[in-house]
């Protein structure tokens, strides 16, 4: 009887063919997920990555209030097409800080996971405000209108408070200063030592050039630290070292 025919006596017997199956799910389910309890960190640390300023973390909201991710991923594979077009590839810990995660599977336009720093302020006002103006063929929607939808501010340490209750390191010194560092972050003349000093290499800078805080502000800002945070030129994978 060869071993083809023994397997014949499982196919033919439903009870059996259960059986085995369970087992071999229950091992392979094991071996898989066993070892994530024992893993001192799932997630690889890595230098650079701190929380979003209120401003990204607001400007955050609105990218995922106006469903930009239903065009736009935010992970590079590691692949070589994709890293010779948008960088280093996506490291799992440079989304560690995102409630929900932004990685997508849908690119009807570019990823945008390393856009921060490619183009200036004045090119992604002027992009989210009448994309064809900078991209004639672009088939993205105009979002010119958040250049007057002002922010108050009024539930930003809500917002940072609700994210430390799922794990990201604000602490209580930063949700104290939320509304403060809110504002600094759009007041280049003001004083912004402080929020440099919690949010390392945060950008300073009045986006839109207008008075008051609009939601194009925040997006803006969002966009410019994505993927900056981690300086890939000092960077080496736990694997390689
Ligand atoms: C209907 C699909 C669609 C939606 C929704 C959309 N985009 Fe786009 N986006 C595109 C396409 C296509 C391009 C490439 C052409 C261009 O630059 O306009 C693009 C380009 C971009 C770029 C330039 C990227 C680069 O590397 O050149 C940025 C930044 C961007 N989009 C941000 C956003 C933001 C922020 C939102 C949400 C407020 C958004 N997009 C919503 C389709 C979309």
């Amino acid at each position: 009887m060869g071993l083809l025919d023994k397997h014949g006596v499982i196919e033919k017997n439903a009870t059996l063919l259960l059986i085995f199956s369970f087992l071999v799910v229950t091992v392979g389910g094991i071996v898989e997920i066993a070892p994530l309890f024992y893993l001192e960190n799932t997630i690889e640390k890595v230098e650079g990555m701190r929380p979003y300023t209120p401003l990204e973390l607001t400007g955050r909201d609105v990218y995922v209030r106006e469903g930009c991710y239903l065009c736009h991923s935010q992970m590079i594979r590691p692949m070589r097409d994709e890293v010779e077009r948008y960088g280093h590839y996506s490291l799992a810990a440079e989304s560690m800080y995102d409630h929900p995660f932004q990685w997508g599977s849908k690119r009807t336009g570019p990823d945008l996971a390393r856009v921060g720093g490619r183009y200036s302020d004045a090119w992604h006002i002027d992009h989210l405000t009448d994309p064809q103006s900078v991209v004639p063929e672009s088939v993205m929607p105009k979002y010119g209108f958040l250049m007057n939808r002002m922010i108050d501010a009024t539930y930003i340490e809500d917002r940072l408070k609700t994210d430390a209750m799922v794990g990201v390191p604000y602490t209580s010194e930063m949700i104290a200063a939320a509304k403060a560092d809110f504002a600094a972050q759009i007041d280049p003349d003001g004083d912004y030592d402080e929020l440099l000093a919690r949010y390392p290499k945060a950008n300073i800078s009045n986006f839109d050039g207008k008075p008051g805080i609009s939601e194009m502000d925040a997006l803006v800002a969002y966009l410019q630290v994505l993927g900056t945070m981690v300086d890939f030129s000092t960077f080496e994978p736990v694997a390689s070292r």
